[in-house]
């Protein structure tokens, strides 16, 4: 026999067999108990989440020759037959192809006579929202009065682009995309039927890379079982999803809580050997970062699913509530950035950069300054001078711990006296670091830096950006 591949092979037979998407379920199973049955349905939902799924399972709770339920025999013809996609009336229709009025009139024109076998005729139509203005009429005219033997079941990843005269005829239902906890649960009896080895964490990067889509998650499965032959390993899924590591992002973390720069560029330059895709690095950077502040918030909020519980609560820990929050919007914020970069290594670079430059408490580099200087290869003069300010100060120490976590002393200046840091706000005393503006704007600014809200913003962000500004628009006022 042909293979099937999984994403067809297991589609949930009965609403029992369906991943998540509770919420819809329970709906459309106490309409069907009270036999309250409507005449169109529409799914919304992105992909692989259970749009066609669930209408093809509903297809068969009206026509099951066992009668109308919710829990449908699949045994007899009726369901036999709808499984198998080659029931006689149902009408499966893709509106992509078939966006044409014309089309829409033909699907219409048989629509008054009665079904020729079973209870109802049911219309599953496919991306609807493809469909012309013009279909959208002819349909709206037999929804508005639908004979007594129809049913429609429309399915959308767009439902924005249905008119309101259609949506308001129909009884919507909206699938979520399913967490990867749902879909690592629903992969684990497939795994065992198909006699299939897989390490857990294997399963998890499958899980989480499908994004929410159980297809998806099938779909990478498959491919993992013809990549790995025999056992599916974590490291295997790794190189086929060009995912990072997750000890890289932890590495990465790592870095970053200790205000390490060198270390975040080492660690971000290790992945470029192991990883094309930093788009995906991204993403597992997020994701974590979410993780670690849900950790901060409520240490039971985070689950064990990836096995790294200890690390999390560790990692938590180190980085305070709003450099997780920070890192996070900057983060998010330059997945545009990213796709849009030619140089992708270079732009995920600068996230990691702009995210410590714009820590409420700057990070400034820990380790050895030449390993940067010489990756940059940056001129002579400007290498010994970061030497020097590196040889003149201690490290920096840990960044401000969230709190449980015990103190760390606070951080020694890193800075030799004639090198102040960009973010330090200029010395009143020192002329050199007044700012170019007339008197007025002067006292302006002052009122303005006086005000406690403003305050606390020159203190949680770079104070030397935000004067920057302030004296800018200050200036240009005072012209
Ligand atoms: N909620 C779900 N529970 C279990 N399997 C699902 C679910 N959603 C999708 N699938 C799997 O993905 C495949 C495609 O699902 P489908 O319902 O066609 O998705 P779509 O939402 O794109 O119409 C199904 O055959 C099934 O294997
Ligand atoms: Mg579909
Ligand atoms: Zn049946």
């Amino acid at each position: 026999m042909s293979y099937q591949v999984l994403a067809r092979k297991w589609r949930p037979g009965d609403f029992s067999e369906v991943a998540g998407q509770e919420h819809v379920l329970k709906t459309l199973i106490n309409a069907l108990d009270r036999q309250r049955l409507h005449h169109a349905y529409l799914f919304t939902g992105t992909r692989g989440t259970g749009k066609t799924t669930l209408a093809r399972i509903l297809a068969k709770c009206f026509n099951c020759e066992q009668g109308v339920s919710a829990r449908p025999c699949n045994a007899c013809g009726a369901c036999t037959e709808i499984s198998e996609g080659r029931h006689l009336d149902l009408f499966e229709i893709d509106a992509a192809s078939r966006t044409r009025v014309e089309d829409t009139r033909d699907l219409l024109e048989n629509v008054r006579f009665a079904p020729s076998r079973a209870r109802f005729k049911v219309y599953l139509i496919d991306e609807v929202h493809m469909l012309s203005t013009h279909s959208f009429n002819a349909l709206l005219k037999t929804l508005e009065e639908p004979p007594e033997h129809v049913k429609f079941l429309f399915a959308t990843t767009d439902p924005q682009k249905l008119p309101v005269t259609i949506l308001s005829r129909c009884l919507q239902f909206h699938l979520r995309n399913l967490g990867p906890k749902t879909i690592a649960r629903y992969l684990g009896p497939v795994l065992e039927q198909e006699q299939i080895d897989c390490e857990s964490d294997a399963l998890w990067q499958i899980a989480d890379a499908a994004a929410g889509s159980m297809r998806d998650a099938l779909t990478l499965l498959d491919q993992a079982i013809s990549y790995c032959q025999g056992k599916i390993k974590a490291e295997a899924v790794v190189e086929m999803l060009g995912i990072p590591p997750r000890q890289h992002v932890f590495a990465l973390l790592r870095a970053m809580a200790a205000g390490d720069l060198p270390g975040v560029l080492r660690v971000s330059r290790e992945l470029t050997g192991q990883i094309p895709d930093y788009a995906q690095t991204l993403d597992g950077l997020l994701s974590t970062l979410h993780r670690l502040a849900l950790a901060q918030a409520h240490a039971d909020a985070i689950d064990n699913h990836q096995g790294d519980h200890r690390e999390i609560l560790e990692l938590a820990g180190k980085f305070s509530a709003e450099d997780l929050q920070l890192y996070y919007q900057i983060g998010a914020r330059g997945r545009e950035e990213l796709a849009l970069s030619g140089d992708s290594r270079a732009a995920f670079e600068m996230l990691l950069l702009r995210m410590l430059v714009f820590s409420p408490e700057p990070v400034v580099q820990s380790g050895p300054a030449e390993e940067v200087v010489a990756e940059f290869e940056v001129e002579p003069e400007a290498t010994a001078a970061a030497a020097d300010a590196q040889s003149e100060s201690p490290p920096s120490g840990n960044r401000e711990p969230a709190a449980e976590m015990p103190e760390p002393p606070p951080p020694e200046p890193t800075f030799s006296s004639d090198s102040a840091p960009p973010w330090e706000e200029p010395d009143p005393a020192d002329p050199a670091s007044k700012p170019t503006t007339a008197p007025v704007a002067d006292s302006l600014v002052a009122d303005f830096e006086r005000d406690p809200l403003v305050q606390t913003l020159i203190r949680n962000f770079s104070g030397t950006v935000l004067r920057d500004s302030v004296t800018t628009v200050q200036s240009r006022g005072s012209q």
